[in-house]
């Protein structure tokens, strides 16, 4: 839960699946721009991991498509991840001049790494792009940066979906003494600087729809909250790794953090622990 590895993404990903808005996604692909005639209409995913946006959204898309994955690190495991995918739904998959091209009967996906910093927006290609996603990274971000993102996207009037940034809501069933100890270090180490300026962590929602509606956007929202039931044990133990790094890293909480890892861990081990993780997914659309 603290890092980005690919091993994390793709033990949330069937939850993220679940979690994301069909409602919202299925908006999002109504409004995306289709008149440019020299590509098939190009989305931009912001942060894109492993590509599991592309995996939860192309499907919805009928013709020919392109992607750019934008992310700093997870290029090579993308192109893994969507060969994968492809030959899962007997797809084939093939590579021409740097561009993984699936072929779907509904059309074909054309994919394009762009491996860069997202701290630099300004290098974006928008001007290529008919719109734009990102799930799970606003928490990262700061004020500044939305704002920044907000008016290049506001500029292109480009159709924005944002996906499962975290509300704040972390509800353990049963409760234990410490949960509050360890939910408020993990909120505050989410305020932490991640190359993007003070990060935003649930505070991200908010500053989003203010920033895009106060530029003219229909803004609307949906929960998209993970629900893990007492069965999914593998997922869950990530999960309470992650939110008890803060706690565990400071020395006035550690030992509090340590026995309620410990006595999470029984209960997960007894199935005796659900849990609700409190996601909102963002559609911004421009007046047209
Ligand atoms: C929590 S993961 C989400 C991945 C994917 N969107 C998903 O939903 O599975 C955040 C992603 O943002 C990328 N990322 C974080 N900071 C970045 C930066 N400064 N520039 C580019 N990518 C970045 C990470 O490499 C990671 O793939």
């Amino acid at each position: 839960m603290s890092g980005f590895s690919a091993e994390w993404l793709a033990l949330r990903e069937p939850f993220d699946h679940a979690a994301r808005s069909m409602a919202l996604m299925e908006g999002f692909v109504a409004a995306l721009r289709r008149d440019t005639v020299d590509r098939p209409v190009t989305i931009m995913d912001l942060g894109a991991g492993t590509g599991s946006a592309l995996r939860s959204l192309a499907p919805l898309i009928d013709g020919d498509q392109q992607w750019i994955l934008v992310d700093d690190t997870l290029g090579d495991e993308a192109l893994s991840a969507l060969a994968t995918w492809a030959a899962d739904h007997d797809w084939t998959t093939a590579t021409s001049d740097g561009t993984q091209i699936i072929a779907r009967p509904e059309g074909r996906i054309f994919v394009r790494l762009f491996s860069a910093d997202l701290a630099d927006l300004a290098a974006l290609p928008l001007d290529e792009t008919d719109g734009v996603v990102t799930s799970a990274l606003l928490d990262l971000v700061s004020a500044e940066w939305i704002s920044s993102l907000g008016i290049r996207i506001c500029a292109a009037q480009l159709p924005f979906l944002a996906q499962l940034s975290v509300d704040g809501r972390t509800e353990f069933t049963p409760t234990h003494p410490a949960d509050a100890l360890v939910h408020k270090a993990f909120a505050e180490d989410q305020n932490r600087d991640k190359g993007f300026g003070p990060g935003l962590g649930a505070g991200a929602v908010e500053e989003t729809q203010k920033c895009l509606r106060s530029l003219g956007y229909h803004v609307s929202s949906a929960q998209s909250d993970w629900s893990i039931a007492a069965t999914d044990s593998a997922f869950m133990d990530a999960l309470l790794d992650g939110l008890c790094q803060p706690a565990s890293a400071n020395p006035l909480t550690a030992a509090d953090a340590e026995t309620w890892l410990l006595e999470r861990r029984k209960l997960v081990e007894a199935r005796r622990l659900t849990t609700v993780i409190g996601h909102v997914d963002i559609l911004a659309l421009p007046q047209r």
